[in-house]
């Protein structure tokens, strides 16, 4: 049954069979999408990646034809040789590229046949998203997912040819390198020649970025795949794609830039979308206070508001505990919502699964406040808390009181929940900002020490340096974590409706600044040597000013696309449990392969 292909030779994709084809004879090619027999017709839609067109299998006109066609399957794949008509009046299909066209098939060719699929190809499919990734080859034959990678495709050449034309140069960088502090775990990869030894995937270029500029690149870029051990999410994957760059002798402006012409050049080309420059910036300290997150979504309400100077004195145990311990009061009014009582047990378990102890309420009802907390509260308090929140009927008010990072986390998450679930986002806003003035490092209670916000080599702001000096000389814990916590880094954040989508900063480039910050850090000499030796080693000799950024190039990809899960934009991506499903990577090796490599794997 399987023909041989021959010198069967194409003439245009499916997709593009167009009215200008009329009465002409065409060679198609592709995989058989749908069969129906009419009786006397079978009309087979016959796909390939740019589209579907209709062949029409005549009995009376060709018998041959006709036997042929009504023998294929979906997902066969066939050569048609056929002449191109217009469709009888009424017949037209205007959702279609080729809905005005049909192809006469004088000459059905099966060059292969197929099992019935695990699924249909189909736009909905009503089947797990385990079974699509197993039959990847699959699932990508669906429009939307071709599309999705047709539109990356577009987006790496855009890319590619804005940065040639604003003279950066592509270098690739190793896969098999050193461990790179960007704050995940490592993937290591043992050495068979080194025995004890292990490589480690990069979770970015950065060292080596630097170490270009360095070099004297100037102006380097990559796209480049990053490897972090974490646990995943929608927008997380182990390995996941960067567009990289960095540039000497610049400052932040020129980094960010770089970064909006970016950005709006392929919103303009991809999307016809007119973003307009320079994008805002926001400091973050301010978008935490108001929004609870560094990756603000300002496409709808909900912002936090400020009570703790209007509870000072209060004599409700829970505020006043939690203030006693210096943490703050915050609350979110959800004005006009009249969530019934069912609704706010709900989202108090949503906040209590976040560690939240609890999330005390005040629902505005028929001209009354019923709440489980204003008995507590003072005339005088009420009223002031009423007027901050400017509380109307029918408003529902959260509040969180806690340390000031749990505060923002469960605001932060209660108003993105409550927007989602209540579809107050406008979708047809794109929000785009830059988030600046990071603290250079927040104190980490857990490991009892300062970690870096971005990663150890970003440079703070010149004038906060001298408190980094002063911060090394104190013993006393308090007086270093107020000095360090009033040093901003130069650093910057770019943020799309709510997602990180790229970062970046000016670096350290003189060895002092580099060692005293690896000190704050609590990165040993011993320690930074072994680490990032060669970093140091490096800016020894002749290191420039330098700076630079990495896009999340899946995450905007999927932003763009309207999509949630970067997943979708990636041809071949793991599960939430990190797994292949097509190959079922990870799996295990066999002794020989593992004694090579010299490792012994405990039970
Ligand atoms: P950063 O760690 O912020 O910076 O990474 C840059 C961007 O990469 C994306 N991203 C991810 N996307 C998918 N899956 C992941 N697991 C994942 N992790 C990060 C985010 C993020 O904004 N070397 C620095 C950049 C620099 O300073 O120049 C870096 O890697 O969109
Ligand atoms: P309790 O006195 O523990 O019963 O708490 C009274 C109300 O305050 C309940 O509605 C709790 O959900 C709420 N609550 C308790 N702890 C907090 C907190 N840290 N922040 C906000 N609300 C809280």
């Amino acid at each position: 049954m399987i023909e041989s292909f021959g010198n069967f030779k194409r003439d245009k994709y499916c997709g593009e069979v167009s009215l200008e084809d009329i009465d002409r004879e065409l060679n198609l090619c592709g995989w058989v999408h749908r069969v129906r027999n009419h009786g006397g017709v079978v009309f087979i839609d016959l796909r390939d990646r740019e589209g579907i067109v209709q062949v029409v299998a005549e009995e009376s006109s060709n018998p041959t034809a006709y036997e042929k066609a009504d023998r294929v399957k979906p997902e066969w794949v066939v050569g048609i040789r056929g002449k191109v008509r217009r469709r009888p009046e009424g017949t037209e299909n205007p959702k279609l590229k080729t809905g005005y066209v049909e192809v006469v098939a004088e000459d059905i060719r099966v060059f292969n046949t197929s099992e019935v699929p695990p699924f249909p190809v189909e736009e909905e499919t009503n089947v797990s998203e385990e079974l699509k990734l197993k039959y990847r080859y699959i699932d990508l034959r669906r429009f939307s997912m071709m599309e999705n990678m047709l539109f990356r495709h577009k987006f790496y050449q855009l890319t590619r040819r804005f940065f040639e034309e604003e003279g950066f140069v592509e270098i690739e960088t190793p896969f098999l390198t050193k461990s790179t502090p960007e704050g995940a775990r490592d993937f290591i990869v043992p050495s068979r020649l080194h025995p004890g030894k292990f490589y480690a995937l990069p979770q970015s270029p950065q060292l080596f970025k630097q170490i270009l500029m360095v070099s004297g690149f100037d102006r380097y870029f990559q796209v480049v795949k990053c490897f972090r051990d974490e646990d995943l999410r929608a927008d997380r994957q182990p390995e996941f794609t960067q567009i990289d760059y960095e540039m000497s002798f610049v400052n932040e402006d020129d980094v960010i830039g770089v970064a909006e012409r970016l950005v709006a050049h392929l919103f303009k080309e991809l999307l016809g979308v007119e973003l307009s420059t320079p994008f805002e910036r926001l400091p973050y300290g301010e978008v935490m206070e108001r929004f609870g997150s560094d990756k603000p979504d300002r496409r709808f309400g909900l912002e936090l508001i400020e009570l703790s100077d209007i509870f000072k004195n209060t004599e409700f145990k829970v505020f006043k505990g939690v203030l006693d311990k210096g943490g703050i009061i915050k609350a979110i009014n959800f004005k006009g919502s009249n969530l019934s009582r069912k609704e706010i047990d709900d989202l108090t378990r949503f906040v209590q699964k976040l560690g939240a102890k609890g999330l005390a309420w005040i629902k505005v009802e028929a001209g009354k406040l019923v709440s489980p907390i204003v008995k507590f509260f003072s005339e005088e308090e009420t009223e002031n808390l009423l007027e901050r929140v400017k509380a109307e009927e029918g408003d529902v008010i959260f509040f969180s009181a806690d340390s000031k990072e749990m505060v923002y986390k469960v605001l932060g998450a209660l108003r993105l929940e409550l927007a989602k679930s209540h579809g107050l986002i406008d979708e047809s806003r794109w929000d785009v900002l830059w988030v600046v003035d990071f603290p250079l490092m927040e104190w980490d209670e857990e490991e009892g020490r300062f970690v870096s916000l971005h990663h150890p080599f970003t440079a703070p702001r010149e004038e906060d340096i001298p408190k980094l000096k002063e911060a090394l000389k104190t013993d006393d814990i308090e007086e270093r974590k107020r000095l360090v916590h009033s040093v901003r880094a130069r650093a910057y954040d770019l943020v799309i409706n709510g997602e990180e989508v790229g970062g970046g900063s000016i670096r350290i480039h003189t060895t002092d600044l580099q060692e005293v910050v690896f000190k704050l850090l609590d990165i040993g000499e011993v320690e930074a040597q072994e680490k990032f030796g060669f970093l140091l080693e490096a800016l020894r000799f002749g290191a420039p000013p330098h700076g630079g950024l990495a896009f999340g190039l899946d995450r905007l990809v999927a932003l763009m696309r309207g999509l949630d899960s970067i997943r979708d934009v990636i041809a071949f991506p793991k599960t939430q449990k990190g797994i292949c499903m097509l190959t079922s990577a990870p799996d295990y090796v066999t002794p020989k392969q593992l004694k090579e490599v010299h490792i012994k794997v405990s039970e």
